[in-house]
């Protein structure tokens, strides 16, 4: 039995991932979370009373928080999904991606070596790899293809990637980095494009699409994330990093469309609009490392997953009508209202 520290908790994958450890192991589990904005508490309503679950209320910035964690509940291991994760805030504003996701991880890195915890695991992201080509579809991202960053948001995520490969060379401590591609499903705050579009049609709104529609992105549900995380943190090789991919290549537009169809409603919706800056072209991930050497692989086709997806937003309207009111509103029109052609 492990006593897990997940950091970012009350975020979209950081709940998931809860439910997943609860529902599957005999660990125990404390979320960790600043509640920003990402942040929602009613994520987790269903297992709260869990005696094997506890919140508390904490910033990954501030060492003695994270050390007060630690100490009053006996961590033995670290998922740290805490982080800004939204590639249009950090054009907007990049300090908090670099105070949360890099700092932040220096924290929790610290703490690491001084409390001699077991187990560190980075949850990292597939765009440190920076943009394929769109046209030589047998390129793929491996654990090998160099860090090249194109965000401030993906700057900052291979910043603290770079940061916890120092920490296991240097000081030899026991740090395992993923590095998965787009993740969809419950819970998913609605500024991320499959959400956004859902709540979107419901609303009888405009669908903004960025560009020409053909970026493509590799979708993995949720769920699949979270087992594959599991694995690398039972299974993986200290040191090592691993990636995570769906084989699940989609056009922005492609997707888009495919929700108005199962929204029942006409591609009319659709309105192009200017592209984001830097916009990385093509994401695909080669998952080969962690589907040979620890035996994962997706349970989720894009069709079940994605019908769920639709379902859970059409069933929940009160949670993501909620998340966005208030502060939302004022970030939506700072990213959109310069973006109309
Ligand atoms: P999210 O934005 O939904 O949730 C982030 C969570 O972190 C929120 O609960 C927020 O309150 C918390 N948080 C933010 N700053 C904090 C701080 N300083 N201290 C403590 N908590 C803080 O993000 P997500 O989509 O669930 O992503 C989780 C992690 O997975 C991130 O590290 C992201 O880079 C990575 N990732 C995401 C995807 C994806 O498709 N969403 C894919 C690959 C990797
Ligand atoms: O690849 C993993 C990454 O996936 C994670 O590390 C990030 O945390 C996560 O946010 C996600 O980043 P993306 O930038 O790929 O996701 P997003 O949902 O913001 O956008 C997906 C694609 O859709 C991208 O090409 C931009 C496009 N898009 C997005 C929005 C919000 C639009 O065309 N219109 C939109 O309004």
């Amino acid at each position: 039995m492990k006593n897990i520290l997940v950091t970012g908790g009350a975020g979209f994958i950081g709940s998931n991932f809860i439910k997943y450890v609860l529902s599957n192991f005999d660990h125990k589990v404390i979320n960790f979370d600043k509640l920003t904005y990402a942040g929602n508490l009613e994520n987790l309503a269903d297992i709260e009373s869990d005696e094997r679950y506890k919140f508390v209320k904490g910033d990954i910035c501030e060492k003695k928080e994270v050390e007060k964690a630690v100490e009053e509940n006996n961590i033995d291991t670290i998922v740290n999904f805490a982080a800004e994760s939204h590639v249009d805030r950090s054009i907007l504003g990049a300090k908090e991606f670099i105070n949360t996701n890099v700092m932040g991880t220096h924290v929790l890195l610290e703490v690491l070596k001084e409390k001699k915890l077991e187990k560190y695991l980075q949850v990292s992201t597939d765009e440190v790899y920076g943009s394929l080509p769109e046209d030589k579809k047998e390129l793929l991202f491996t654990e090998k293809t160099p860090v090249t960053t194109n965000s401030p948001y993906s700057a900052s995520k291979a910043s603290a990637d770079l940061l916890c490969n120092a920490f296991y060379h240097t000081f030899n401590l026991p740090i395992l980095i993923t590095r998965c591609s787009n993740n969809y499903g419950p819970y998913q705050f609605p500024e991320k494009l499959i959400p956004l579009m859902i709540a979107k049609t419901l609303n009888g709104e405009k669908l903004p699409v960025y560009g020409d529609g053909k970026n493509v992105r590799d979708w993995l549900y949720v769920d699949d994330h979270c087992s594959a995380i599991m694995e690398v943190l039972n299974k993986g090789r200290i040191g090592e990093v691993y990636n995570i991919g769906g084989n699940n290549e989609w056009y922005n537009i492609d997707i888009v469309k495919l929700i108005l169809k199962k929204l029942g409603k006409g591609e009319d919706m659709i309105q192009y609009v200017k592209d984001r800056p830097g916009h990385d072209r093509r994401y695909a991930i080669d998952s080969s490392k962690i589907m040979n050497e620890l035996g994962w692989s997706p349970k989720y086709d894009f069709e079940t997953g994605i019908e769920t997806t639709v379902k859970w937003y059409l069933e929940n309207e009160s949670w993501w009508r909620k998340v966005m009111s208030g502060e939302y509103q004022k970030y939506f029109e700072s990213n959109y209202a310069n973006k109309l052609i």
